[in-house]
């Protein structure tokens, strides 16, 4: 973990509770370069209980509450972040909270798409849009373009990749969560389209088949693997990488 790190003082990731979320947010502190401020979002921060040991022991961590589908909580960690980043404003957001709901074509219904939809795509997009303010202010107090600027990150899937549907994973037929990821991916590219000429960049991330709740025993690649991994590849994000899906190794995923 090294790159722009050095030059990254304030980074908010959501769903921080357990995961890669709470691994990101171990694997920062623990790094050659830990940011000033993390905030680690949480939809209960009560219950989150290795969080907040994580967080008696680093006083660069700071708990804000956030179901990321409630507007009303969005608007307050909006408030929350400002007060903490101060004048430094956030140089890295990273959308990583989200569900994976796994219905066939015979178990779908409006309800499940509209759930993982909700949570996957339509959250990332409002929070990307409340927390634009401290983004800008991050990227106004300097050049590049990195997450030594200002970034977003949104941890997507290569599940959502419409041209690996009969590759990687094409057995697994998960409408809701499939079509989820698809549609963050082009809000990444939309938002990344957006922001560029201000300087800040966005891009879609692949975290690997994680061992973690959602991703089950059985995935291959252990929750340090896949955040020093990801760590590492945000370290290098630039210009090239814009509006790009990447995967935890660095490599470009197909749309
Ligand atoms: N694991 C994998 O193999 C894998 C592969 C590809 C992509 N991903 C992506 O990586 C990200 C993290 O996945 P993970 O494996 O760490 O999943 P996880 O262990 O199931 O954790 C999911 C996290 O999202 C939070 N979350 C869910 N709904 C939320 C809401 N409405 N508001 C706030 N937080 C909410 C959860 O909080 P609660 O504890 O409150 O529910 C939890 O912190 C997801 O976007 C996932 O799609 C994972």
């Amino acid at each position: 973990m090294d790159g722009q790190w050095e030059k990254c003082r304030t980074v908010l990731v959501t769903g921080a509770n357990r995961g890669i979320g709470l691994n990101l947010v171990k694997a920062l502190v623990n790094g050659k370069f830990t940011p000033e401020i993390i905030i680690a979002t949480a939809r209960d921060p009560g219950g989150a209980e290795e969080l907040q040991e994580l967080a008696s022991k680093h006083c660069s961590i700071h708990i804000v509450k956030l179901d990321v589908i409630d507007q009303q909580a969005i608007f307050q960690a909006v408030q929350c972040t400002s007060s903490l980043v101060g004048e430094r404003g956030l140089n890295c957001l990273i959308n990583n909270a989200g569900i994976n709901l796994r219905d066939s074509l015979e178990e779908v219904t409006a309800d499940t798409m509209m759930s993982n939809y909700q949570i996957n795509t339509v959250a990332p997009l409002m929070i990307i849009k409340a927390f634009l303010p401290l983004l800008r202010k991050a990227a106004k107090q300097t050049t590049g373009f990195g997450i030594g600027r200002a970034a977003v990150v949104n941890i997507s899937s290569c599940l959502g990749s419409i041209q690996q549907t009969w590759e990687d994973g094409a057995e697994y037929r998960c409408y809701p969560y499939r079509a989820s990821k698809a549609a963050l991916n082009m809000v990444s590219r939309c938002v990344a389209f957006d922001l560029e000429p201000e300087g800040i960049l966005c891009c879609s991330l692949h975290p690997g088949w994680v061992r973690t709740d959602m991703g089950g025993q059985e995935a291959p690649l252990g929750t340090t693997e896949s955040v020093e991994g990801i760590l590492s590849v945000l370290g290098g994000v630039n210009r090239n990488s814009n509006s790009l899906l990447l995967d935890w190794t660095g490599q470009k995923l197909p749309w």
